[in-house]
């Protein structure tokens, strides 16, 4: 049964495909540190099955969450999949014993990634790759990343990569990214209450080029915010929902990869794409914004 008209969040381009602006991130759904399995791998299947029933058709993934379990459960869910299902994985870390998050930019580490990918997932081709940033890990940090795009240009020529994204990366890095390969989205932290991309996300509006936040409801420690649940309750919404209709509001170019483990999650999520934000709530939503940056 349908719990939300995706059309309302409208459309845009990834790639050579046209996704609708919602989708779904499905690190939430390995085990605890997105190590290992999950306690549930039934639940994990029923939600992908859940929101490509209800109009999600663009999934963002990596062979680095569990590692390996995320991608295979996403095969087990939905493999053969939809025409028109975009599959976006990142490649360029690797997890430790200790389930720490590693830097893994060689050529070899790079080229086994996609090919893990591809295998894991079950597909010929991956529809969008990201080159992940491990420069710092925790945020955007300048440096030339040419070498590691070089090799996924390359495996672009060979057919194994169909489009090139970057996450955790500068508006410099991105420029710069561009005289090696065309770049099709940018994924960076990025949330109601974390800006700092407001200058890159218009930039690449103007651009026609798509900027996925992750992060969208806080991430880690999901956002909790008294002006938002004060919005939510005005609005008969929960804060979530405010959380991803800003996003929705915020530009044309933002394509959201909220992540949840939860079916009753995921239905509330999608339902966002049919809230309209009045001037109001838009304005205590900026101030928050910016009593955080003062
Ligand atoms: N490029 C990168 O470096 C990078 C980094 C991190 C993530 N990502 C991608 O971005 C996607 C989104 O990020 P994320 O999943 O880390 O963070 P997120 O979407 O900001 O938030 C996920 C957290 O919010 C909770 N949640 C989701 N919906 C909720 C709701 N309606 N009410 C209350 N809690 C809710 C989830 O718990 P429940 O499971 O209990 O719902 C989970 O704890 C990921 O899935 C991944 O694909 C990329």
């Amino acid at each position: 049964m349908s719990t939300a008209n995706l059309d309302n969040a409208g459309t845009f381009t990834l790639g050579t495909r046209t996704v609708t602006r919602l989708g779904y991130g499905a690190m939430q759904l390995a085990g605890p540190h997105v190590f290992g399995p999950p306690k549930d791998r039934a639940a994990a299947v029923a939600v992908l099955r859940d929101a490509v029933a209800n109009g999600v058709d663009h999934i963002d993934t990596s062979d680095f969450y569990g590692p390996y379990v995320v991608n295979e459960i996403i095969r087990e869910a939905l493999h053969p999949y939809p025409d028109n299902l975009v599959i976006v994985t990142k490649v360029g870390a690797r997890r430790g014993d200790d389930a720490s998050w590693l830097p893994a930019f060689s050529r070899e580490a790079l080229t086994q990634a996609v090919h893990d990918n591809l295998r894991h997932l079950g597909l010929d081709a991956m529809d969008v790759v990201n080159l992940r940033s491990m420069i710092d890990p925790f945020g955007p940090a300048e440096g030339s990343l040419e070498e590691p795009l070089t090799v996924l240009a390359d495996l672009q020529r060979q057919g194994l990569i169909k489009h090139i994204g970057l996450s955790n990366v500068t508006a410099k890095q991105v420029e710069d990214g561009r005289k090696i390969a065309p770049i099709v989205c940018v994924q960076n932290h990025y949330n109601v209450v974390h800006r700092a991309d407001d200058a890159l996300i218009d930039r690449l509006a103007r651009e026609r080029t798509a900027y996925v936040p992750f992060f969208p409801l806080g991430g880690f420690t999901p956002l909790q915010s008294a002006t938002l649940s004060d919005v939510a309750a005005r609005l008969g919404k929960t804060p979530m929902q405010v959380a991803l209709a800003w996003l929705l509001q915020r530009s044309r170019n933002i394509l959201l990869i909220p992540g949840t483990s939860s079916l009753a999650h995921l239905r509330e999520n999608l339902a966002a794409a049919e809230i309209a934000l009045p001037a109001e709530a838009l304005k205590a939503l900026d101030a928050m914004a910016d009593a955080r940056a003062a």
